[in-house]
This record gives structure tokens, C-alpha cells and sequence, in this order.
């Protein structure tokens, strides 16, 4: 019944429906980790007629009996974090004995939303299109080595004396630019309170999850956001501020990439992007296709998503750089009725042909691409569940997006429910 220890990542700009396989795939793991990101991620889950969105605790916590990690590279909003405990208690899902908090996770305080909202303002139309969340603040304190972790969280004295501090620094630098600043007395207590809720959940996760994998037990590593979001390999600076590739899932956890057995990416069937930055097979009718039918609605910010046609090139690039082996394509029921389907096989950048991702967003906004045209199904594959109930046209392009981007297709989604899945 063990299954491997694995990976998840985002093959895209995020949103991929990773919430989804994920919680199909918990039913065979004992752990699911959280590595990286904050409360910018937005996982949906559905259960029946019950919508679940988390945004910090890993989407294995719904069911089953997989206990749930927040490593040391996620970082937490305490205030957040107490509100979604409470939200699932509400539900009857209680996190005790199955949630771990690491204590060397930074902290997202009030003062890194307002500054993260502060900064968007001030670049007018040079904006990111940021979440809102606090989350380039937090990780850039946590590079100036300024951050406050949980650690601190859970020490009263010490919590007091630093978070004074910060914030009195943040609060100049929020006068400076002319917006409200943070009320200590408000936040203080907030803070305290949220720490002493979640003091028991804290602990040393990098030493529980070493025990745990020298005892076999299986794990998955729970990516947030996409490929195309990562601070390093994204495109820069529209991008998220963490790693969201492989190799930062296993910083974000303390795990060495020797414990991983797999990575599986997702993909949707299409490519949605929320935020700004350059998106080259962007396709308006396509996305208002999507609209219409009442998808791409973000799960965090609720702003529609930008969709256009499945990008081969980058998710080949996704391919390489996770070292993805095999793919979770979702969404398929997305293109139903779409007539004629396009993919992205390749770009024209200054009048030269590529199928290499461009790494300069200026080459990645002047990028054209080339579309390989191939019919569609024109029928509902919702919730099917068996390859050979796809209509033929469906896994014809399903097998092009396999050739094309070089990993096997493991998973096919075809409605947001467990069930609602195909295996190959
Ligand atoms: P999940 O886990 C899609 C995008 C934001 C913005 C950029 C930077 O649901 O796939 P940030 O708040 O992180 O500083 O914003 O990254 N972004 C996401 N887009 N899905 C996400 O998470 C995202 N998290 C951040 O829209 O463009
Ligand atoms: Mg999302």
C-alpha cells in the first residue's frame, strides 16, 4: 500500500488543481508536507457538496488518517493559520495529533501585509498583481535575516521585545510612504493569543520527518503555486518569492532529495495565470469561454484568472527542471467544447524559431507562439473515469501533451471529485 515518497509540484503559473490530486493521492500516504509558500496558496478540495479551501494546512488534513506538516520553508500567518483550524473544526475535522508546525517557519505578520500592499501601490502599473498576503515581505526578511519564526512565536517575552522592534522599523518605512501604519496594542495581543492556540502543534519537523522516513513511512511533499511562479527559474519578477520547484520542496521540508522517490507535476489542459507578467498563448476568447462556464475564479483572491492554450515549451521546461516523471493533467473537461484546440509546440523570438523557455521576460513578452491545431471532442468527459471512455480525440490529445512535453501522463482529472479521475 505504500506508496513512494513523492513530490508535487505545479507544472504551470499555479492553480493546477494540485489540491485536488492531492487529495486523491492521501488515501495511499502517512504524511503530507507543506514546503513552501504562505497563505498566498489557495487549494480547493470537494467532498461530497462540501468546498473546502485551504491555504496553509495541507490538503491532506480532509480525510484519512495522514498526518499534516508546515515545514520550515512555508511561512505562517499565525492569525490565519488559528482562523483555518477553526474553519475545519467547524466541519468536524479536528487537526489534533495529525497537524506539525515547524518552529523554524518565518512568521507573516500584519506589518508584511501592509507592506506588501504598500509596495504593489507604489508601482502603479509596474505591479506584480500580488496575492496581498504578506508573502515577498516575509521572505525578504527572512533573507535580511530580520524575520520572526514561530519559535519566537511561542515565547511570550522574546516575541514581545522583537516583534516591538520590527514593526516600530516597518511603521517608518509605512509613514515614509504615506500609508496607515500598524497598531501595536491592536496586533500584539492578537499575535500572543494565536500563539498560544498553536504552541501545541509546534515542534521540530525536520527531526519528526527524519524519524518518520527511517521508519518507511511514505510521504508527500506538497508543492504551492507553479513552475513559472519560481523566484529563481519564473518569470522574474513576476513571480512568487519562494522555490517552487523540486529542489526548494526539499529545502522547504529538510528533507534530502535522496528521500524522494518521484516528482509528479500538474497540469491543467490549458494554462491559467493570475497577476501580471507575460503569458504567450493567452487567449481572450478562450478565457471567456472559461468564465462563462464559471471556472477560473481564483480560490484566495477570487480575481479571474488570465487561461490560454496548453504551452508545451514551458511545461517541457517544468519537465526539466522538477525532473518530473510522471504528469497529473487536469481540467480536461475544461475544452469540452472546444471545436479546434491549439498547443504551443514552439516560439518565434526575433524572427527565429525556439523550443527553449525564454528566461528574459522581454523575449518571453515578445514570444510568439507556434500552435499545432488539433480537433476537439466535443462532448462531455465529466467524471469520466476510464481511459477508454475518453472520446478518441480526447486522448489523442492527451497523448500529444505526453510526446510533447517528454513525461508519461499518470493522472487524468476530469471533474473536481475523487472519483472524477482517471489512472493510467
Ligand atoms: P496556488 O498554490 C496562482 C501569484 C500571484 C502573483 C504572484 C506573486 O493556489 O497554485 P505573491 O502573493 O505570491 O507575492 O504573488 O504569484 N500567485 C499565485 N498564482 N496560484 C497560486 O497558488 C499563487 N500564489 C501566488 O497572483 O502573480
Ligand atoms: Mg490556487
Amino acid at each position: 500500500m505504500a506508496m513512494a515518497n513523492t513530490i508535487l509540484v505545479g507544472a504551470q503559473w499555479g492553480d493546477e488543481g494540485k489540491g485536488k490530486i492531492i487529495d486523491f493521492l492521501t488515501e495511499e500516504v502517512e504524511y503530507v508536507v507543506r514546503t513552501q509558500g504562505g497563505a498566498n496558496a489557495g487549494h480547493t478540495v470537494i467532498i461530497g457538496d462540501k468546498q473546502f479551501v485551504l491555504h496553509l494546512i495541507p490538503s491532506g488534513i480532509l480525510r484519512g488518517s495522514a498526518s499534516c506538516v508546515i515545514g520550515n520553508g512555508v511561512v505562517i500567518d499565525p492569525i490565519n493559520l488559528t482562523e483555518e483550524i477553526d474553519g475545519l473544526a467547524k466541519s468536524n475535522i479536528d487537526v489534533e495529533g495529525k497537524l506539525f508546525i515547524s518552529h523554524q517557519a518565518h512568521l507573516v505578520l500584519p506589518l508584511h501585509r501592509a507592506l506588501d500592499r504598500a509596495r504593489e501601490a507604489a508601482k502603479g502599473n509596474q505591479k506584480i498583481g500580488t496575492t496581498g498576503r504578506g508573502i515577498g515581505p516575509t521572505y525578504s526578511d527572512k533573507a535580511s535575516r530580520t524575520g520572526l519564526r514561530m519559535v519566537d512565536l511561542v515565547r511570550e517575552e522574546r516575541f514581545r521585545e522583537r516583534y516591538t522592534a520590527r514593526l516600530a522599523e516597518a511603521n517608518r518605512h509605512l509613514e515614509a510612504a504615506g500609508v496607515e501604519t500598524v497598531s501595536l496594542d491592536e496586533t500584539l495581543p492578537q499575535l500572543l493569543e494565536a500563539g498560544r492556540l498553536l504552541q501545541p502543534y509546534v515542534t521540530d519537523t525536520v527531526d519528526l520527518l527524519h524519524r518518520e522516513l527511517a521508519a518507511d513511512r511514505s510521504m508527500l511533499f506538497e508543492g504551492a503555486q507553479g513552475t513559472l511562479l519560481d523566484i529563481d527559474h519564473g518569470t522574474y519578477p513576476y513571480v512568487t518569492s519562494s522555490n517552487t520547484t523540486s529542489g526548494g520542496i526539499c529545502t522547504g521540508a529538510g528533507v534530502p532529495p535522496t528521500a524522494i522517490n518521484a516528482v509528479m507535476g500538474v497540469a491543467k489542459a490549458y494554462t491559467t495565470r493570475v497577476g501580471e507578467g507575460p503569458f504567450p498563448t493567452e487567449d481572450s476568447g478562450l478565457t471567456d469561454r472559461l468564465h462563462e462556464m464559471g471556472r477560473e475564479f481564483g480560490a484566495t483572491t477570487g480575481r479571474p484568472r488570465r487561461c490560454g492554450w496548453f504551452d508545451a515549451v514551458a511545461v517541457r521546461y517544468a519537465v526539466a527542471l522538477n525532473g518530473i516523471d510522471t504528469i497529473a493533467l487536469t481540467n480536461i473537461d475544461g475544452l469540452d467544447a472546444v471545436e479546434t484546440l491549439r498547443v504551443c509546440v514552439g516560439y518565434q523570438v526575433d524572427g527565429e524559431e525556439t523550443s527553449c523557455f525564454p528566461k528574459d521576460i522581454e523575449d518571453l513578452a515578445n514570444a510568439t507562439p507556434v500552435y499545432r491545431e488539433i480537433p476537439g471532442w466535443m462532448t462531455s468527459t465529466e467524471g469520466i473515469s476510464r481511459w477508454d471512455d475518453l472520446p478518441e480525440n480526447a486522448r489523442r490529445y492527451v497523448e500529444l501533451l505526453s510526446e510533447l512535453t517528454g513525461a508519461r501522463m499518470g493522472i487524468v482529472s476530469t471533474g473536481p471529485e475523487r472519483d472524477q479521475t482517471i489512472v493510467m
